[in-house]
């Protein structure tokens, strides 16, 4: 074993490396963001397992069983359940609920499953005791242990083999091989890297929490994102009590697939029908439109809110929630060049009802025609819309239209409004397909 120290200047937003110190990171522009890192690389030549080449249809297959995590909406995003050995990160901001969220799934999983290894780092387990008894928590295999020394928490897990391992969270944990603080670049992607090697060679499953910072993006490098099988992100607005669950990357089932949760005071409920709920309170007031969004299997109805106003100031506001605000800059200049409507003396708020941030652009024809209707202030009516709009005001087609459709039809819309290209006809429905923003904008302003 031959040790060497290393020293290297280590971006923390990125994981860029360099040999000195510089002040913007050459890869992702940071500013201010390179930190000195100390390492002691362990190399060990000799000892490499030996690896077998053969043909891939040879290689035995892994047992496909899926494990229940005990949350119906859970298991149904992330493809079925659990892989035994399937790393998980979930990331979200601080005080979204990623600790009631797992101590939930834990209990459940003990239940199911057996013992739960729960690390608190973040926390004493007296607060995790708090809230254990605030959720109604009873079951006695669930281990809360307050350590984190990673060389410790790996040889707990060997020893004692627990049916589930959860992290909370990875930026607390420090490798004794590495010199450089928690947190920092190397210590998270060292120990989200041995973690993930010794459960996928117990066959456990692993949950780790992550943390974001403030762009919203998983804290520490982009590597842990490529380390682990799945990432989570758990989103929601903080005085909200509607959580989302989104599944952004994922090697055991599809991505983009959501699960919406409610908060109380009692944990984290799931939502069984979030059409229904995220339209509970719609008024057909102008601006507001009902978009089926879907990124994964299960369309969701989602309200889209535009509201503009004469500008009070020279330059008129461009607010969003929930939408990217880039996005509506776009969307109103092809609405002026290709539509004639108008907003340039305008602020303009869009908001997405519920907290649930959508990025695919099928939002895109919603929010136009919101903004359009909020414009000639003019309700739509009972139509839902959705489609991508392009720089020439051509609205092109999108993924899972039947699927949009139905979800409609199941809530009463008996009226949409379709890209030409992403036609299907649905009974019962009277369905507008549309190959311009103009012929759009004639359907619902005119
Ligand atoms: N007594 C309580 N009654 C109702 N809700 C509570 C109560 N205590 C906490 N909560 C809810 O739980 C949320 C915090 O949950 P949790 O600690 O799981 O978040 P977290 O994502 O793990 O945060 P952190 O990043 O700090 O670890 C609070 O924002 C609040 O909504
Ligand atoms: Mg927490």
């Amino acid at each position: 074993m031959v040790k060497k120290e290393k020293t290297s200047f280590v971006c923390q937003e990125c994981g860029f490396s360099s040999p000195r110190w510089l002040g913007k990171c050459p890869s992702c522009g940071a500013w201010n963001s390179i930190v000195e890192e100390k390492e002691v690389l362990k190399t060990n030549l000799n000892t490499a397992v030996k690896k077998e080449l053969k043909p891939v249809l040879s290689w035995e297959t892994e047992d496909s069983n899926r494990l229940s995590t005990g949350l119906v909406n859970l298991d149904r995003t992330i493809g079925g359940g659990l892989v035994s050995g399937q790393v998980v990160l979930i990331a979200g901001e601080p005080g979204i609920g990623k600790s009631t969220l797992l101590l939930q799934v834990s209990e459940k999983f003990a239940r199911l499953h057996g013992d739960v290894l729960y690390v608190c780092g973040e926390e004493s387990p007296s607060q995790v005791a708090v809230r254990a008894r605030r959720l109604g928590i009873s079951s006695y295999k669930l281990l809360a242990f307050p350590e984190t020394n990673l060389e410790t928490i790996l040889e707990t897990i060997e020893r004692e083999r627990p049916a589930l391992v959860v992290i909370d969270s990875i930026q607390t944990l420090y490798s004794s091989g590495l010199e450089s603080s928690p947190g920092s670049v190397s210590q998270v992607r060292e120990c989200a890297f041995k973690l993930s090697e010794v459960c996928k060679s117990l066959s456990i499953p692993l949950f780790l929490v992550g943390q974001v910072n403030k762009e919203g993006v998983v804290a520490g490098p982009k590597v842990l994102e490529h380390i682990v099988d799945t990432v989570l992100y758990f989103e929601g607005e903080r005085f909200n009590f509607y959580r989302v669950l989104k599944v952004m990357k994922n090697r055991f089932g599809a991505g983009g697939e959501l699960a919406f949760f409610k908060m109380s005071d009692m944990g984290l409920e799931e939502v069984a029908d979030p059409s229904a709920f995220f339209l509970q309170e719609r008024s057909n007031a102008p601006g507001s439109i009902v978009f089926p969004h879907t990124e994964g299997s299960k369309p969701v109805l989602l309200e889209v809110q535009a509201l503009t106003i004469h500008a009070l100031y020279t330059t008129p506001q461009r607010r969003t929630q929930g939408f990217d605000s880039n996005r509506l800059s776009l969307i109103l200049a092809v609405l002026e060049k290709e539509a004639k409507v108008f907003t340039r003396d305008r602020d303009v708020f869009v908001n997405i009802v519920g907290g649930v941030r959508v990025e695919e652009p099928a939002i895109d024809l919603a929010v136009a025609l919101a903004v359009v209707s909020s414009v000639k202030e003019k309700p739509v009516g009972d139509y839902i819309i959705f489609g991508e709009l392009g720089l020439s005001g051509e609205v092109r087609s999108v993924h899972f239209p039947q699927e949009r459709l139905k979800e409609g039809l199941r809530f009463g819309f008996k009226k949409a409004i379709v890209p030409k290209g992403a036609y299907v006809p649905v009974d019962g429905m009277e369905i507008v397909p549309v190959k311009h923003i103009r012929d759009a904008v004639e359907v619902i302003a005119y």
